[in-house]
């Protein structure tokens, strides 16, 4: 246990046509050191997390943190990229820091701004996270890659289609409650399981609702070590924070079995010292509701080919024995790709600080992140504790 989030801030995630990476940028930082009791002046580093690949004509953008205030002029600020676990990645950015003892006090931000963006360019911008020498030419952006996976899910385990509508009915259930979401309504699970005008397909066996949105959103968090923390307001420690990466093409990896999100779950409850029944609740990456559904399986909740069972028990339920995304997730809350991971974070120390509002899962002693780029290519587990 070497560093705590002792202040976080998050704006609505959505169609935002009046904001820029910038403003984005300008106020979750201003919002999260006022929400830590920060002076700008303190804070020893930056990570920006933002994936970016043609969605802003500003690249470079770490200095754009530095725009909140004159007092962040000179410190060290670094832009992070990893897909869409880029928000975790600037995280670990910040752990690193602390853990080496080079900063006490690390400001994280994570920004994306996609809606400005024409259709076409969208899904050409997201398949840059795939393995683009054999992998980008498919149709339907990343839809394409994971209504693959859907498919060869379908073929090796059987057909699916209830239990990704269930996962999402769920999820869009819990976003009603999360003030941040960009979609705040209860759609059903009728409605998530047919296709229709307003639920086309998109891809493989993959509807609209079976897919996260396109969003624009930030978030930040404020680091600091756990003896400078102890001295704030709020204090939630990381127990664990696990990186796995994998190899880049699907064709390297069997696809279906998240190999990289086994591993950081299994290293990062060893690293924590407690199993997954000890959780409290975990806001995974849905970012299609085959991945959350072959999440259950690699992070152990049920056996390989059972991840149906994880929802039709009720085991992730908002009361269940493990609540997956009581914020809604991905899928309700929105998806600006380098503000997910902060966002999770940011979420969960809510939960935690018993300040989630409608969102809150009762009890909330112990909570798990995580956190994935391309097809669990990027894996990152956080496992957070309320320490004050
Ligand atoms: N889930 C549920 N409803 C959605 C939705 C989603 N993912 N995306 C859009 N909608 C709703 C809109 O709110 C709108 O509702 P309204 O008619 O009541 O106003 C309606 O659907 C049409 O919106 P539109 O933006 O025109 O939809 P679309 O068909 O162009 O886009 C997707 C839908 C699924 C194709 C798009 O959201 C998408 O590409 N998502 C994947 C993004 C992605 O790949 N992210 C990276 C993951 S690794």
């Amino acid at each position: 246990m070497t560093a705590c989030i002792v202040g976080w801030a998050h704006t609505p995630f959505g169609r935002l046509a009046d904001e820029t990476v910038e403003s984005l940028v300008v106020n979750v930082t201003n919002a999260a050191l006022a929400d830590a009791g920060i002076a700008a002046k303190d804070v020893d580093e930056i990570a920006l997390g933002h994936f970016n690949a043609g969605f802003s004509a500003q690249d470079f953008t770490a200095s754009l943190v530095l725009q909140a205030s004159p007092d962040l002029r000179f410190k060290r600020a670094t832009r992070v990229e990893n897909a869409c676990a880029t928000g975790s990645a600037a995280v670990h950015q910040g752990l690193n820091a602390i853990a080496a003892r080079t900063a006490r006090i690390v400001l994280v931000v994570g920004v994306e701004q996609m809606t400005t963006t024409a259709p076409a360019d969208i899904g050409r911008n997201l398949l840059k996270a795939s393995y683009v020498r054999d992998e980008a030419d498919i149709d339907g952006g990343f839809a394409g890659i994971f209504g693959h996976i859907a498919s060869l899910y379908f073929q090796r385990w059987g057909d699916q289609s209830d239990a990704l509508a269930r996962i999402a009915a769920k999820n869009h259930k819990n976003g009603v409650g999360n003030p941040y979401a960009q979609l705040r309504k209860d759609f059903g699970y009728a409605f998530c399981r047919s296709e229709s005008d307003k639920n086309p397909r998109v891809a493989g066996p993959l509807k609209r609702t079976d897919c996260s949105p396109v969003s624009d959103g930030a978030a930040a968090l404020v680091l600091a070590d756990v003896e400078t923390a102890l001295t704030l307001d709020k204090a939630i420690v990381f127990r664990a924070a696990a990186h796995v990466q994998d190899f880049l093409p699907m064709a390297r990896r069997d696809v279906l079995k998240f190999e990289g999100c086994a591993l950081a779950w299994q290293r990062a409850l060893a690293q924590a010292g407690v199993a997954l029944k000890d959780l409290s609740f975990a806001e995974v990456h849905d970012c299609f509701t085959i991945a959350e559904l072959i999440e259950y399986e690699a992070m152990g909740l049920v056996p390989e080919g059972q991840g149906a069972r994880a929802i039709d028990e009720g085991l992730v339920a908002k009361d269940g024995a493990l609540p997956i995304n009581p914020s809604g997730g991905l899928k309700a809350k929105g998806h600006p790709i380098g503000a997910t991971g902060v966002s999770m974070h940011a979420l969960a120390a809510m939960q935690l600080a018993g300040t989630a509002g409608d969102m809150q899962v009762r009890n909330a002693r112990l909570g798990g992140i995580f956190n994935m780029g391309g097809t669990a290519v990027a894996n990152y587990v956080s496992i957070l504790e309320r320490l004050r």
